[in-house]
């Protein structure tokens, strides 16, 4: 069997081979993902919109992502295991701990956190627990998704950020939708590995939301090139059922 590998590892990994992470949000799609040989599965708060049907990631509370951290704790042997701590629940540095204690209680090997709040991420290292960043557009507090950094003063504050958060410990750093060069000027500044999504190919590795890359549902957003029609193969499944089961009367039931 396979080690997953630690945080520790991961850090490492800068410079070398580049890093790939998926979102997972549930035991069958874990126990399929963990076997395509990733690096990092994230329980993203993402699971809010895309799994849950709800219109942001605030709707997800810590209890729910505890609940689906287990779910992909059970399918998951090889690949690293970070949940997301969800909206609210890291605004002291105590809270951020009790909060990331709920996650690894349930299974997670690491956190994540949006935006740079040293004080938060210094107080979980501390406790014992590894925590992964997250610069650029940050859907828990964002009004709107738009690309962010965008102004000079704009990029430099991200590009801060992401370096005291490396400072501080952080084993990756995820950035989320800037323009690629504000990506590759962080991954040079930064000792830890970058992690993209929809911020160009010059970070240390890519992250995409699984239902996105698997086609799980109709209209994924425009920088993903889905790999897969689930939707499609779960329709003309369902279809094939209703068909199989009513072309058999009752009639034609009974006689058998
Ligand atoms: O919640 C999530 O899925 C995320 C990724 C987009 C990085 O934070």
């Amino acid at each position: 069997m396979t080690t997953a590998p630690t945080a520790a590892d991961l850090r490492a990994r800068k410079g070398g081979a580049r890093l790939v992470m998926l979102t997972a949000y549930d035991y069958p799609t874990a126990l399929a993902l963990d076997a395509c040989g990733l690096d990092i599965l994230l329980v993203g708060d993402s699971l809010g919109e895309v799994e849950l049907g709800y219109d942001s990631t605030r709707a997800v509370s810590l209890e729910m992502m505890a609940h689906h951290v287990r779910a992909v704790r059970n399918g998951t042997t090889a690949t690293h295991v970070c949940g997301d701590l969800t909206a609210g629940t890291y605004r002291t540095p105590e809270e951020a701990v009790g909060s990331a204690r709920v996650l690894v209680e349930a299974g997670a090997d690491s956190v994540k956190l949006e935006g740079g709040l040293v004080a938060q991420v210094s107080a979980i290292i501390a406790d014992g627990i590894p925590v992964m960043g997250h610069v650029g557009l940050l859907p828990q507090t964002a009004a709107v998704y738009r690309r962010e950094g965008t102004t000079p003063e704009e990029a430099d504050r991200i590009a801060a950020e992401a370096r005291a958060l490396d400072e501080a410990g952080c084993f990756a750093v995820v950035i989320e939708a800037v323009p690629p060069a504000l990506a590759e000027r962080i991954t040079a500044e930064v000792s830890c590995p970058t992690i993209g999504i929809a911020a160009g190919s010059e970070c240390d590795g890519q992250v995409l939301v699984s239902t996105d890359l698997l086609g799980q549902l109709p209209n994924p957003p425009r920088f993903v090139a889905p790999k897969a029609d689930v939707h499609g193969i779960v329709v003309a499944a369902g279809r094939a059922f209703a068909d199989e089961v009513r072309g058999v009367t009752n009639a034609e039931r009974k006689a058998v």
